[in-house]
């Protein structure tokens, strides 16, 4: 049995959906039943309805272990996906209790059950700063405590170093840490901010690299991670490093809509996060645009795919004709 943590959300529903297809008995953790609609539409839109009624929902929170002692009963193995993405600096004691946390309580669990191999979804954010005329990121790269992080990327590279923890107590497990995540089904978060951006009439871009990957990539090499026989590794899932103007580009022109033609400059970015921040005091909203994802669209670095590239032989969905029909989705 496996068990699926986060799985009402964007990889957990997709994963859900790539191990039933391939057969295998799922348990997945939900907080809020209303949240399973979600993923069904996600099977719908794959055409495999059919086989949701496979999966086995069981209720739980990452924070509370007596629900995860249910949920473990006869699990073999987990695919820990469940985690709070947030840049609001509200966020921060949230972030921790969540990701650090509730990752320390699965792999406390995964070793008390026995479990066989964890795999945990970091992210990129969690991976460590380049140095002077360095541009390429790997999985060697070093976490400098001293550079600027959000607190959201500390918050992943913690959880990460609770699953080493694990590791060091018996626990085998893989890590990947996936760039910014594509895919169908949940249009209000995360990356779809590119297409509701662009269908609002978006006018600015930046020439800073974002590292960018499928959702049907990412879940298909977790699966192929866990079922062959690799061990405490951590693999880069990144399929392109294209810049924010290139992505911003590609989406306006499959929705036909005016592309972006304000290049914005640090100047203005910074000017754009510190307007967000007054807001922010006046209104009490989110944040919406903090110093760190200013800094981020600006980024010069790469993220390496090599190490998983060379260890499955894998070919990645090429980005461009992806997300020109995943702009159909957002008519
Ligand atoms: N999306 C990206 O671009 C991206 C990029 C790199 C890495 N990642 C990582 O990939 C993983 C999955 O991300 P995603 O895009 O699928 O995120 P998502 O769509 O926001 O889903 C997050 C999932 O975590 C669950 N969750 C949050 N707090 C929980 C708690 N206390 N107990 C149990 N479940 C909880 C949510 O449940 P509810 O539905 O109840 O809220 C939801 O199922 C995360 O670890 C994220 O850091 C994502």
């Amino acid at each position: 049995m496996i068990l699926v943590t986060g799985a009402t959300g964007l990889v957990g529903s997709h994963l859900l959906l790539q191990l039933i297809t391939e057969n295998e008995s799922v348990i997945a953790l939900y907080r809020d039943k209303d949240k399973i609609q979600a993923v069904k539409s996600v099977f719908e839109y794959k055409n495999h309805l059919d086989l949701f009624e496979k999966v086995q929902w069981i209720q739980g929170d990452i924070l509370d272990i007596p629900s995860l002692e249910i949920a473990f009963q006869n699990v073999k193995e987990v695919y820990h996906c469940a985690a709070l993405i947030s840049f609001d600096p509200k966020d921060e004691e949230k972030l921790r209790k969540t990701n650090i946390e509730g990752t320390s309580n699965i792999v406390n669990c995964c070793i008390d059950f026995k479990i066989n191999k964890l795999c945990y979804v970091s992210s990129i954010a969690a991976l460590g700063d380049t140095k002077e005329n360095e541009y390429i990121i790997t999985e060697a790269t070093e976490w400098n405590p001293e550079k600027l992080h959000s607190d959201y990327a500390i918050s992943k590279y913690g959880a990460e170093m609770e699953v080493w923890r694990g590791h060091q107590e018996g626990l085998n497990c893989i890590i990947v840490n996936p760039g910014i995540i594509f895919g169908y089904g949940f249009p209000l978060q995360g990356s779809s901010t590119f297409f509701n951006a662009t269908k609002k009439g978006n006018t600015f871009y930046t020439k800073g690299k974002i590292g960018i990957i499928t959702v049907e990539d990412v879940v298909t090499i977790m699966v192929l991670l866990m079922k062959n026989n690799i061990m405490n590794e951590q693999f880069i899932l990144v399929a392109e490093n294209p810049t924010y103007e290139n992505v911003l580009y590609w989406i306006a022109d499959a929705m036909n809509l005016k592309k972006p033609f304000i290049n914005t400059n640090k100047t203005l970015t910074k000017l754009t996060w510190k307007m967000d921040w007054f807001i922010t005091k006046l209104t009490n909203r989110k944040r919406k645009f903090t110093k760190n994802l200013a800094i981020a669209s600006h980024n010069k670095n790469s993220y390496s795919n090599d190490k998983i590239k060379e260890k499955l032989h894998y070919k990645f969905i090429e980005m461009k004709d992806y997300l020109a029909s995943l702009s159909k989705t957002y008519y």
